[in-house]
Order: C-alpha cells, then structure tokens, then sequence
C-alpha cells in the first residue's frame, strides 16, 4: 500500500484537469429573474427593515423562488454593518449560532462608517463609506434570485480590483479579476491542486481600493455549497452562487487591512492562543512501522544535535486504522515508556484521531452506537462509509450525545494515568473524507472504492446520477425549534445548480448529502461545518483531560471561527518546489484574512519523494511558519531533517533563529489572540498604498516587523525580492539596505540560508542563545536589536507568560521605545521572571553597536545610550 503512495501527485494532476466541469444551466436564465420589490420599508436610526416580495413571476431557475422575504439592516458597530435577506418563515436553513455564534451589538446609522441605502423597485442594496462616498458594494443593476436551492447576488466592482482571501485556495494572493471561480465544498484534496475546492471553507474577501487607499471586509456567512464568480465581462463584479440558506453578510468598513482583519476577529472571535511549545520543531510521518522506529527517530534527532520538540505518529500506530486503538508494534507499556522519556526530556508527543469509526465490534464503534451517535438513514440504519479502516461510521457533531462520547474515548485513551498520554491533538479527514465512491452503495466492497493512492483510471470513473438508489426512506428533517433548519422537499443530491465541485457530485467521496443530523440540519447544509464541528468537540475533550491547560489541536478542514479551537496544517501537498512557494499565499489568508494563525504545511512536502535541496530549503522557509512540521507521506523515501548533512545544516540553523525569536512570534500571536492583528501578513498589508506589492505572494512579514524573501527558483541560490520605500536592515549583516521601493537581488545563497529583512522602527526581543528544547530556551536571556526608522526612533513588545496555562493571571505586556537615543522599557510586569535584558544593539547607516546593559523585565528602566560605551558589531 504504501508503495504505490509515490505515484499519487501524478494521478491527482490528471483527475484535478481531467474532470470535466458540468457548467450550469445559462446564467441568462438566472438574470432574466424578476427580483424582489421591496415595501413597508421602516429606517430607524439603528437600521433598515423592509419587505420583500418577488417582483415578477416566477423564474424557477434552479428550484423554487420564494415570494416573500425580508431585509435587516443592522449598523452593529462604528465599522460593522449586517444586512440579512431571509424568508418570511424563517425555514430556510441559517448556520446556527452554535457553530458560529454571530456577533452582536448595535450603533446609530450616524455613527457608523459605512451607510446601507436601498432601491426598492426593484430592489437592490448598496453599501458605501460614507466619509468619501465610495460604494464598497452594490447589488444594483443585477436582480437578486432567491430560491429554495439556489441563492445569486452579484456586486459590481471598480475594473481590476485587489480581492484577496475566499479561501482555502492555492490560487494566487491576489485573486483573478477574470473568467474566475472559487468553489466552497469542503473535500480530501490530495495534492492542493489549485483551481480546485480543497479542505476548508471561509466565504470571506478582502479588497483594497488603490484610488481612495481604503480597504474593507465583506463575509458572506452561509455554509452552503457555492461558486463566487469573478469576472469582468459587461462590467466587473463578483457573484455568489450558493446552493442554499439566506443572504447574509457583514460589511467591515477597515479602513486599513489590518483594521479589516481586527474588525474580522470581532466576528470570527480573536483565536486561541497556542503553548509556548506548540512553536518548536515537530516531526511527523505517515508509516513508522512501530513505536520503536519513532524512538529511533528522537534519537536520531538528538544524535544530529537538531533540536525536536514534539514527535507525532499518524495512523500507523492504530490496530488496523481504528481510532482508539493500538496495533501490535505500538504496545501500550512501550508506548507509555516512551512517552514518558519524551516528557523527561521536555519533549512532547501527539497523535492522530480520524473522525470515522471503524464499522466492527470493538469498543470504541460500540460506545458510540450505543450511544446514537453516528449519522444514520432516516430508518435508523447506520451509514456506511470507507476511510482508513474499511468499513466505517462518521459520528455526528450535532448529536447532543457526542461530546459525551468524544470525551469518554479520550479520559480513555488518552488517559493521563494508564493511556497515551499525548500533549496535543491531530484531527483529520474532517471534510469529512470517504474513499467510497458515490453512491457507496457496497462500502465493504473495496473495490467500489477510492482513496487518494488509487490509480487515475479509477478516479475518473464516475457514476451516472440516474443510476443512484435511495436507501431508506429520506423522512423531511426533524425541526427542533422551528425554523431556520431547511425547507422541506429539497433535492439533497442532486441540486440542479451544480457547483464546481473537483469531486463532481456533492456526495461523491464524503457522506451522503441528503442525510440528516441530529436536530434536523441536513448534510447538504452542514457540511461544511464538519470538520470545526469536530474541531470544537476535540478541543473540548481535550481541555477536560487538562482543564488549566492551553489545547493545540490542529485540524484539517475548517471554517469560519475555526481559529477559536484549532490550528490547521495545509493538508496533502507535494514534495515538488512550485508547492513550497505556494505554501506562503495558502499559508498567509489563514493568518492574515481568516483568523487560524497557528498553520503550517508539511515541510520538504508530504506526496512523493522529496530531494536534498527542496528539503533543505523547505527547513528554512518552515521556521518562519507559525507551525513548523516535517511530515511525510508513506512510502516515500525518508526525510527527517538528519537525512542529509544540508538539510540537517539548514534545520539547527532555522531553529536556532526561529528559537532565539520564538518570544517576537509568540508575542505576535498574543497580540492576534487579543485583538485579531495578523501575526504574519503579506506585504500589500504593511505598504496597501505602494501597488507593487499587491501581488507579492513569494515573501511575507513574519511577526510586524520581519521580512521573509526566501529563494524560489528550484535548485537556485539567488533571489530578486522587493524592499518598499522604506529603511531596512539584513537581519544577518546587520546592515541597512541600500534604499526601498526597488528589487533587489542575493545570489549565492546558501541552502541553510533565507533572506529576513528587519522593517525600521522595529525593536525585536531575541533570547540571547537558542536551545535544545522550548522550555531550556525560557531560562535564556534576553537582548533586543533596534532598528531605528528614518527619525531614529523604534519601537516593539514582549509579552510574557508561563506558555500554558489557560486565562493566566501573571503576565507580562511590555513596550520598547527608542527616541533620542534612549531605550525605554514600560508595561505591565506581572509575569515572575528571572530573565533580563543582557544587551541592545542599535543597528543605523554604519556598523551595529552593541551596549551591555544587564537589566530586568521586572519593571521599567530608562537609559541613554549616548553616554555609554558599545562595541561595534562589523559583520
Ligand atoms: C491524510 C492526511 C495525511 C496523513 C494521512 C494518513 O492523507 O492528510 O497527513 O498522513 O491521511 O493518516
């Protein structure tokens, strides 16, 4: 099995531009659609209601059109406004508070920057800012179309706008502006294909506009399957196309992109803060063979002298793939002695869980029939799949039994006391993933199958529709409270709008669409939800075995608010260089545009052998990575960072500099928890007014005041990478850059090496050393690098906990300034620590000069340097 694993990339290639796209019926049909009327139009000073009524007669275009809807406009805060365009009944389904609980709050009209008019005949909705008239965004000119299985609203939009975001993608940063579609339809997408719906989903865009140097958020909240089309014919605009619930979202008026990323936390919430540790060196494989190979490989790791924080086993160490189990070469007394070794080394340890249940008499499958908790046929029957296992079962996140479920397996399992007693969590095939093949009608006949190793032959084979047999009687959905679960008498296969699914049918390689969940939510609504369902309950399992402490769990699909509970790997990319450069723009909208900043994808590649340099670099580029994972595909040469006396070169490197500014990255990320400041963003963020960065996507800020530029050219050593207008130093040299707005060119560099350019005004806390493990680094002093900006003046923070524990008391939040030549320390000290600040070193025009100073992080201080000796750093 793991064999064949090595052709994968070439089969998900074909399947990805083989599939033949089933395009629509005409779109001409969807515009010749009446609209709505509106009346009983009531404006209040906190916003707009109205009525709704179809204008004309019906269209029917992909479904039913409902006849009466209803408007709110809600001005929520100074820079958030809600406009909601639901059905009368509220039946049509809405994505429950529960999953994403939607933010709240109310302004005056006045007091907010951005103004919701409306024409009411025929209707449309337009929002502009207020302070210079821009319309952000307008329905005008296009009617909205309603109906029970198909939603379109289209906006127009100035010629050739920056849209960034809707993802998850691999597509560039900056998205097309033409003949462009983004499929939302969470699915197991090996390969990270681009022009293609992968793991997660998050209906969000960020656009800036170049004439008014403004930015501003729109968030389309629905789960629904949909395409939004960008294109520029007979005009710019965007378009929504979802398969099902209302037409709801909210408008963030920025004006900053930062500011529009703060103002999308408000609604996502700020994300959970990870442990200190959770940013060392990870390493992971899939097809260890026993729990003895995984100790080989920390020793190995040790041998090298590279430090490993945290080793990680997949599904290997399973009996036969099922959850909750072990297999014969990962015995439980070996695996309990083993982890303990690794936590008296302060090292840590985590595991995968899958989501499906393996379909056979063992106890975790039969707790959780018992308990009722897996998605079933309307007639009781359990639903079959086939993942890892075979046979299998896919828990239902919406069965009030589940929680119960999921925590009793993990007190179990992973019980501190007598199980695997891992320190994190890894979540997976979450979309969710079924190797089966629509219609799964025999998941226990391989055969019918798929999975991601399967040859393209198989792949492309694909069953007609008209030859799919309901099993069971599909009874309409349970309505617990009433309404917004789904109207009744809807097509949960077959939509007759068919999205851009890469997998074709909606229920092609997950669990079937027209299944109910506990509550009435139907699949074909909720799907995806799965994978943050399953986020949420994991997390919470895991903060019951250790409630004071900080949970990582890191998840493949996601959506919305996702970042509250998890952090996310890239999922199946390709050991092959075009993907360790597209790492960084997949990688910067779940920092930057969706609030998951705890990413990473899998370093020197995951399908596929990797080679020397790929992983060398890819070590390099890794550490600058919130997550910083090696992982590896089964049956692929091996490519732990000891492999190659480079790659091992580059890793004690990386993790040196990623160590000694572990402190700048965790107080980065502190600062995103609080107040949903990106703590990595692409350059457009930090210079929007400057055009040329627009488009960056191959470097990137690491924290607010690095740089990142990493070579991209496969097997080559130089680099042309873009400095703005504005000072910057090499981080290595030390020296400053030679004029912005231009690009500049390293040649000759190393493959342990990365070019990190420090933005001027910057102060930059650095450990003094770097260390073997997370916790031996927080016994390291300090010292801080100043780069002073055109004035001569920096600033920068630390912020100081014990990296733990959950809502700490003592903390530390301090603030650097340097004026006149002066350091300057202030904040709040709450942390207990031993550590000081041995040094500054000021960086300027000419050499570095490094001044002792030997002082606290207890209180503030003050000195000017002017009067005090230094020593000059010439590099
Ligand atoms: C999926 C995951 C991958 C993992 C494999 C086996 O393909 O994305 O990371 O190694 O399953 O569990």
């Amino acid at each position: 099995m793991p064999a064949t694993y090595t052709f994968l990339h070439a089969c998900l290639f074909l399947w990805t531009s083989l599939v033949p796209w089933v395009t629509s019926v005409p779109l001409r049909r969807a515009d010749a659609c009446p609209g709505y009327r509106a009346s009983n139009v009531k404006q209040t000073d906190g916003g707009i209601t109205a009525d709704l009524t179809l204008a004309g007669s019906e269209c029917n275009v992909y479904g039913q059109d409902l006849h009466d809807l209803k408007l709110l406009v809600e001005y929520q805060t100074d820079s958030r406004v809600h406009v909601i365009i639901y059905d009368e009944d509220e039946q049509v389904y809405q994505v429950p508070d529960f999953v994403v609980p939607r933010p709240d709050g109310s302004t005056s009209a006045d007091s907010s920057a951005l103004e919701v008019s409306i024409e009411e005949d025929s209707f449309s909705f337009t929002v502009t800012r207020k302070s210079n008239r821009e319309v952000i965004f307008s329905t005008k000119g296009s009617s909205i179309v309603f109906e029970n299985q198909y939603l379109r609203l289209r906006t127009s939009l100035p010629d050739d706008p920056n849209l960034y975001g809707l993802g998850e993608h691999t597509d560039s940063l900056r998205l097309p502006t033409s003949g462009y579609t983004r499929t939302f339809w969470a699915r197991d997408a090996g390969g990270v294909p681009q022009n293609s719906n992968l793991y997660g989903n998050h209906p969000v865009y960020y656009e800036y506009r170049a004439e008014s140097q403004n930015s501003h958020g729109v968030l389309f909240l629905n789960s629904n399957g949909m395409d939004i089309n960008i294109d520029n014919q007979n005009g710019q605009y965007l378009e929504y196309n979802a398969l099902g619930g209302v037409l709801d979202f909210y408008f963030l008026a920025g004006p900053g992109p930062f500011d529009v990323s703060r103002e999308y936390s408000e609604i996502t919430q700020t994300p959970l803060m990870m442990p200190y540790w959770g940013f060392g060196f990870h390493q992971c494989r899939f097809g260890y063979t026993g729990v003895d190979e995984v100790a080989a490989v920390v020793q190995n790791y040790s041998n090298a002298n590279i430090p490993l924080e945290t080793m990680w086993t997949d599904i290997d160490y399973m009996d036969n793939h099922k959850v909750f189990t072990l297999g014969e070469t990962f015995p439980l007394d070996k695996m309990r002695s083993f982890i303990s070794e690794l936590h008296s080394n302060d090292q840590h340890y985590i595991v995968m869980v899958d989501p499906a249940v393996a379909y056979q008499d063992y106890d975790a499958f039969n707790n959780g029939r018992d308990a009722d908790i897996y998605m079933k046929f309307s007639n009781g029957t359990i639903y079959r799949g086939r993942v890892w296992p075979g046979v299998t079962a896919f828990p239902d996140w919406f069965h009030e039994n589940t929680q119960e479920y999921w925590d009793n397996e993990f007190t179990t399992f992973f019980s501190t006391d007598s199980g695997i007693d891992i320190d994190a969590l890894w979540i997976d095939m979450n979309e969710p993933s079924n190797f089966c093949v629509w219609p799964c009608e025999h998941p226990e006949d391989e055969s019918s199958t798929t999975n991601i190793m399967t040859p393209p032959s198989r792949l492309l084979k694909r069953t007609e529709e008209k030859s799919i047999t309901h099993v069971g009687t599909l009874l309409p959905p349970r309505q617990d409270d009433g309404s917004k679960h789904g109207l009744p008498d809807r097509d949960l296969l077959f939509p007759k709008y068919k999205i851009k699914n890469t997998f074709d049918v909606l229920s092609n390689k997950t669990v079937r669409t027209d299944l109910y969940h506990q509550g009435g939510w139907a699949e074909y609504d909720t799907h995806n939800l799965y994978g943050t369902m399953m986020s949420k309950t994991s997390h919470n399992s895991m903060l019951k075995r250790r409630p004071s402490r900080r949970q990582m769990v890191i998840t493949r699909s996601t959506f919305v608010g996702a970042g509250t509970y998890v952090g996310h790997w890239l999922g199946d990319n390709i050991s092959a260089w075009d993907q360790y450069v597209t790492s960084i723009r997949h990688l910067l909208q779940f920092v930057a545009f969706f609030q998951v900043p705890m990413v990473g994808a899998d370093v020197c590649g995951f399908l596929g052998d990797t080679t020397e340099n790929l992983c060398a670099r890819w070590t390099t580029l890794g550490a600058f990575y919130p997550f910083y994972r090696n992982h590896n595909v089964a049956g692929a040469i091996p490519q732990e960072a000891y492999r190659w006396e480079s790659v091992a070169a580059a890793a004690r490197k990386a993790i040196d500099i990623r160590y000694r500014l572990l402190d700048y990255i965790y107080t980065a990320m502190h600062q995103q928890t609080v107040d949903g400041t990106p703590m990595l963003a692409p350059v457009w963020m930090h210079y929007p007014t400057d055009s040329a960065t627009s488009a960056i996507e191959t470097q990137f800020f690491y924290g607010p005041s690095l740089l990142i530029s990493p070579v991209t050219e496969p097997d080559g050593t130089s680099v042309s990478f873009y400095l703005p207008d504005d000072v910057f130093y090499d981080l290595f040299t030390l020296k400053a850059m030679d004029g912005g707005g231009k690009s500049i060119t390293y040649n000759d560099v190393e493959f342990t090496d990365i070019p990190v350019h420090i933005k001027g005004g910057s102060v930059i806390p650095a450990r003094v050393n770097s260390a073997n493990t997370t916790k031996a680094l927080r016994d390291e002093d300090f010292e801080l690098l100043i780069a002073p900006d055109k004035d001569g003046k920096a600033s920068g923070a630390l912020y100081l906990d014990d990296g733990d524990s959950v809502n700490q008391q003592g903390t530390s939040e301090i603030e650097f300034t340097f004026e006149d030549n002066t350091i300057s320390v202030d904040g709040t000290f709450g942390y207990d620590t031993k550590n000081g600040v041995l040094s500054v070193t000021v960086l300027g025009s000419g050499d570095a000069q490094k001044y002792t100073l030997n002082e606290g992080l207890d209180g503030p201080w003050s000195h000017d340097l002017s009067s005090r000796k230094s020593q000059t750093l010439a590099k």
